[in-house]
C-alpha cells in the first residue's frame, strides 16, 4: 500500500509465531516487507517457501514471497525502512525475572542503522516501562530525538495460535506511543491493514493492556484448577457446573480446568508484571504468585490422580505403561514451549512408569531432568497404543482424536479436559 504515493518499506525483526504472520499480512496489502531474523536456517527456509509456523501454510508463505516479502539476516535493510516492528522473544531469565536480551539486541541493531523519519514499534510482550526505559534509549543512542526525529511506540501482539476466527486483520490492535505524535504514527501505520486500531494513553498503558489480558487468563485458569481439587473430593462435576454457569448471558466468562498452562504467554508474561512490581515497589503481586503456584502444581496433581486411579486397580505406577495423548501446550498446535506434559512426564518417569506418547504434531519429544535427557517413545497407531496401555492420559484434545473410540479401546483413561464421554474406563480429573 502506498502512503502519500510511496510504498511503505517495513522491516519486521523476529520471524516466529508473531513476526511472520504480521510480515505476511503487511505484504498481502502491498507493503514492501523484509522479515529480519538472526537465525540463518530460519531465513533460508522462509525464502525457500517453507514455513515453520503452524498458522502459516507454505502456500501462504509463497504467496507472500510473490507479493514482495523477503526474509533476511542482514540488518542493513533497517536503513531503508519507514517502519520497523520488533517481535522477538521475551522469556524468563534463570532466576525467574525478565530476560530482555533479544529486545535489547534488536534495539541496538536498530540504533546502528536507523535513519531519521523512521517509526519503530515494539510488539514483544514485556513489563510496563520497557519501551521508554530500555528500548528507546538503545534505538536513539546516536542522538535522535523521540517524537521529532523518530517515532517509537508499543503495540501488544494478540496472536492466538490455531484460532481460525480471529487473525491479524480482525483483532483490534492497541497502540501507545512515547509521545502523542508517536501514537498517531503507529495508529496510521496499522490502519493500513488492521480493521480496528485502539489508541492507548501512552506506551506504558499499551504494555499494561497485554499483561492485564494474560494475567486475567492465568488467574481464572488457576481459580478453576483449584476448584477442581475440592469439587473432586466433594463428588461435584465441575465441568458440568461451569457449563451451567456459562448460560448466564452477562458478567461471567467460562474457564475450564486442565493439566496446567503452557505456551509463550500465560506462564511467563504475568511474571514480568510481578517482577516489575517487586523490583520497583518492593511488594508482591500476590494474585499472580498464587496463580503461578496453583497452575505450576496442576501437572503434578494429574500425576497424583493417575497414581490413585492405578492404585484402585491394584497396579503400581512403577513399571506401568502410561500413554500421554497430546503433549503440546494446547490443542491443534505444534508448540511445545512450557507444555505441562513436560513436568508430568518427568514425574511419571521418576516413579518408574514406562511413558510413551502420541501427538500428530510432535514426531520427536524428549524431557530433561538434572541434565539427563530422556527421549520418549512416539506411538504410531493411537488406538492400538490405547489398548496396550495400563492408563491413557488425555492432555490435549487434538481435533483428530475420536475420544469416544479412545474410551472404548482403553482399559483406563484419565481425562484431564472433561471431554471424554462417560464410560467405565473413564476417570475424570
Ligand atoms: N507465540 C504467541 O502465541 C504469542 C502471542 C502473543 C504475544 N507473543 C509475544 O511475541 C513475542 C515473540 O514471540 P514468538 O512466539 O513470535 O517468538 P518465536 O520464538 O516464535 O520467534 C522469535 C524469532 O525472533 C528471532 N530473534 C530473536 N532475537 C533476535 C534479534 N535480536 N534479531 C533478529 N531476530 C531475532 C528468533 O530467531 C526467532 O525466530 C514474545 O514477546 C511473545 O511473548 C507471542
Amino acid at each position: 500500500m502506498a502512503q502519500g504515493g510511496v510504498m511503505t518499506k517495513l522491516v519486521v525483526i523476529g520471524q516466529g509465531y508473531v513476526g511472520l504472520p504480521m510480515a505476511l499480512r503487511a505484504a498481502e496489502v502491498g507493503l514492501s516487507v523484509v522479515g529480519l531474523d538472526s537465525k540463518r536456517p530460519v531465513v533460508d527456509a522462509l525464502n525457500a517457501g517453507h514455513s515453520h509456523v503452524d498458522d502459516i501454510s507454505d502456500e501462504a508463505l509463497r504467496a507472500g514471497l510473490a507479493a514482495g516479502y523477503v526474509a533476511s539476516d542482514d540488518p542493513v535493510c533497517i536503513a531503508e525502512a519507514d517502519v520497523v516492528l520488533v517481535c522477538v522473544p521475551t522469556p524468563l531469565a534463570a532466576g525467574g525475572g525478565p530476560d530482555l536480551r533479544a529486545v535489547e539486541g534488536a534495539a541496538r541493531t536498530i540504533g546502528e542503522h536507523i535513519r531519521p523519519g523512521t517509526l519503530v514499534i515494539l510488539e514483544s510482550t514485556t513489563y510496563p516501562g520497557t519501551t521508554e526505559e530500555v528500548f528507546a534509549p538503545l534505538v536513539t543512542r546516536s542522538g535522535l530525538r523521540v517524537g521529532v526525529d523518530v517515532h517509537i511506540a508499543f503495540s501488544p501482539e494478540r496472536v492466538d495460535p490455531g484460532n481460525k476466527v480471529y487473525g491479524i486483520q480482525n483483532t483490534p490492535k492497541v497502540v501507545g506511543g512515547l509521545t502523542p505524535a508517536c501514537t498517531a504514527a503507529a495508529r496510521d501505520f496499522y490502519a493500513q491493514f488492521i480493521d480496528t486500531v485502539v489508541e492507548a494513553k501512552g506506551a506504558k498503558e499499551a504494555e499494561m493492556a497485554k499483561l492485564i489480558e494474560n494475567t486475567f487468563r492465568h488467574v481464572n485458569i488457576a481459580l478453576v484448577n483449584e476448584m477442581l481439587r475440592f469439587c473432586h473430593e466433594l463428588d461435584i462435576d465441575l465441568w458440568d457446573a461451569i457449563d451451567c454457569a456459562e448460560t448466564k448471558p452477562f458478567g461471567f466468562m467460562a474457564f475450564r480446568p486442565g493439566p496446567g498452562v503452557g505456551g509463550h504467554c500465560i506462564p511467563i508474561d504475568p511474571s514480568y508484571l510481578s517482577h516489575r512490581v517487586k523490583a520497583q515497589l518492593g511488594y508482591a503481586f500476590r494474585m499472580v504468585e498464587l496463580a503461578e503456584e496453583i497452575n505450576n502444581a496442576a501437572p503434578l496433581y494429574v500425576a497424583n490422580h493417575l497414581w490413585k486411579a492405578l492404585n484402585e486397580r491394584k497396579i503400581a505406577v512403577n513399571g506401568a505403561k502410561v500413554l500421554l495423548l497430546g503433549v503440546t501446550y494446547k490443542a491443534n498446535v505444534s508448540d511445545l514451549r512450557e507444555s505441562p506434559a513436560d513436568p508430568l512426564a518427568r514425574r511419571l518417569l521418576s516413579w518408574g512408569a514406562e511413558v510413551s506418547y502420541h501427538d500428530p504434531f510432535v514426531p520427536f519429544w524428549s524431557v530433561e531432568d538434572d541434565g539427563h535427557t530422556t527421549a520418549l517413545t512416539s506411538v504410531e497407531d493411537v488406538y492400538e497404543a490405547c489398548r496396550a496401555a495400563d492408563i491413557v492420559v488425555l492432555l490435549q484434545p487434538h481435533s483428530q482424536y475420536d475420544l469416544g473410540r479412545m474410551a472404548g479401546e482403553s482399559r483406563l483413561i484419565l481425562d484431564t479436559r472433561g471431554l471424554v464421554p462417560p464410560a467405565e474406563s473413564v476417570s475424570r480429573l
